[in-house]
């Protein structure tokens, strides 16, 4: 098998977004559009990945650090044919053929790149361009034909007016054979209305030279579109989500709301789980079978296990949640808490770093942060760990099947023994044996006929 190699294109300044951000790093559906690129470029299992950078480069690189891929720098930006030839380094004298993409295109899927290339290679062909038929073509690149073969690709800016009604456009995509690509590139000229090496022009050269020149040309120009400015951003990213949602429904989940529903493509969702408008799940985030997902829930990174219920307007982060727990309306779960099975934690409930066991119920208005909460403890409404004395955080400990009675302050660090009582209102600073019952509040006194007696003070008798 020939080794395969991709470049990605990510050094231009996408003057059209006016962002101070690279153009690679805006996000659409979740991740930066770079990532997208080098997700579909993964499923190909290349021989290598090289990203060519240029505007932003830092940031980009940055972005980058956790890849597996080579990143080169192009310095000044003269165009995309010099872009390609600053990944010679990486590449010269290396067999097999290289996949040329844009980091600006998201959505090209890798099924299509598998195909792309594998008609370059039984083609063995020279140079491979993926093409496709648009209504508007605009500021695309035009595949001029001749007797049916590719001749050469000219700019939109360079087109003579019949040039400009030809639908069939360049999608930036192709496949070279590298062993004569790096001399090739060098030969590249910049007489042209942008003054810049145009990576297109090694059609025509090619061509002249007797090598073979191959298309692939699609139906439509769905997947190839790009990322120029804000508002494809936001139609690609639509699209992107409603892929993501398909593929859900076809695997059996009931998304109410596909428009709304903001599910990233790296989430993954078990048959039957049920998903109203306006959700959005993030990240990692999985959910398991059986699931329902209220209105206004955003869930990132969140871990979730089957016949799970989240009720409207509830924020999970980086946390798990049990079969059979439900949790919400408006609760607020912050990163590394867990909620075990069958757990309830009701509106107006806020836990940071907090594990709650099997059944245990926190129903009403409470925060519970660094705690670890037993098996069926009942926590009243309006309970809180006092968990921070202003430099260091303290943990409290709730054992199994205690019951902590309504507006409770448990001043940590604390523990409540198994099976406990502590009575409403209390403010407890010292730890509950197991089995005891805490009281700490103001004793009450009955004042009899106090407001009577008020009255006829206020009255002068
Ligand atoms: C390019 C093609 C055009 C094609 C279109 C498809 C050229 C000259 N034209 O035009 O035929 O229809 O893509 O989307 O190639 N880049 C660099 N360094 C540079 C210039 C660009 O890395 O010096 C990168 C950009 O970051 C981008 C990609 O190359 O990822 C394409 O560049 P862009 O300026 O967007 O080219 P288009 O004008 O869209
Ligand atoms: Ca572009």
């Amino acid at each position: 098998m020939r080794p395969l190699h991709i470049v990605v294109l990510a050094a231009g300044k996408g003057t059209r977004m006016r962002s101070e951000r690279a153009k690679v790093l805006h996000r659409l559906a979740g991740q930066p559009l770079i990532e997208h690129v080098l997700g579909a470029s993964r499923t190909m299992n290349p021989a290598s990945v090289t990203v060519v950078v240029g505007h932003q480069a830092e940031a980009v690189k940055a972005a980058l650090a956790r890849e597996k891929c080579g990143v080169v720098l192009q310095e000044p930006q003269l165009g995309t044919g010099h872009a390609l030839l600053q990944a010679e380094p990486a590449l010269k004298g290396a067999p097999g053929d290289v996949l040329l993409l844009s980091g600006d295109v998201p959505l090209l899927r890798g099924e299509t790149l598998q195909q792309l290339v594998a008609r370059h290679r039984q083609a063995g062909a020279a140079a491979t361009v993926l093409t496709a038929d648009v209504d508007g073509p605009h500021e695309y690149g035009r595949i001029v034909r001749e007797n049916g073969a590719i001749a050469r690709i000219v700019e939109h800016k360079d087109a003579t007016e019949a040039e400009r009604r030809i639908r069939e456009i360049n999608s930036g995509i192709y496949v070279f054979d590298l062993e004569p690509l790096f001399a090739s590139l060098e030969a590249l000229g910049s007489a042209n209305a942008q003054g810049e090496y145009y990576l297109p022009d090694l059609v025509a050269l090619y061509r002249g030279r007797g090598l073979t020149v191959e298309t692939m040309r699609m139906p439509d120009g769905s997947e190839i579109r790009g990322v120029n400015s804000r508002a494809e951003l936001a139609a690609l990213s639509r699209d992107m989500r409603l892929r993501t949602c398909e593929a859900l429904m076809s695997a059996g989940v009931t998304i109410e709301d596909p428009a709304t529903a903001y599910i990233d493509a790296t989430v993954e969702v078990g048959p039957d789980t049920i998903i109203h408008p306006n959700v959005s799940l993030e990240g990692t985030t999985r959910i398991g079978a059986r699931c329902e997902i209220h209105s206004g829930s955003r869930l990132v990174n969140a871990v979730v296990a089957d016949d799970v219920l989240i009720r409207n307007h509830c924020v999970i982060v980086e946390s798990s949640i049990d079969a059979k727990a439900t949790v919400g309306p408006f609760a607020h779960v912050r990163p590394e808490s867990s909620i075990g099975p069958g757990a309830h934690v009701g509106n107006f409930v806020e836990l940071k770093k907090t594990s709650m066991g099997p059944g245990a119920k926190a129903n009403h208005l409470t925060y519970l942060g660094d705690a670890t909460i037993g098996s069926r403890v009942n926590v009243g409404a309006g309970t809180i760990t006092c968990n921070y004395d202003g430099e260091k955080k303290h943990q409290t400990v709730i054992e199994d099947g205690a019951f902590i009675g309504s507006d409770t302050q448990l001043v940590a660090p604390v523990r409540i023994g198994k099976g406990a009582y502590v009575g409403a209102g209390s403010s407890i600073v010292k730890d509950v044996p197991a089995g005891a019952l805490a009281v700490a509040r103001g004793k009450q006194i009955n004042k009899e006929g106090w407001v009577e007696k008020k009255a006829r003070q206020k009255r002068g008798k």
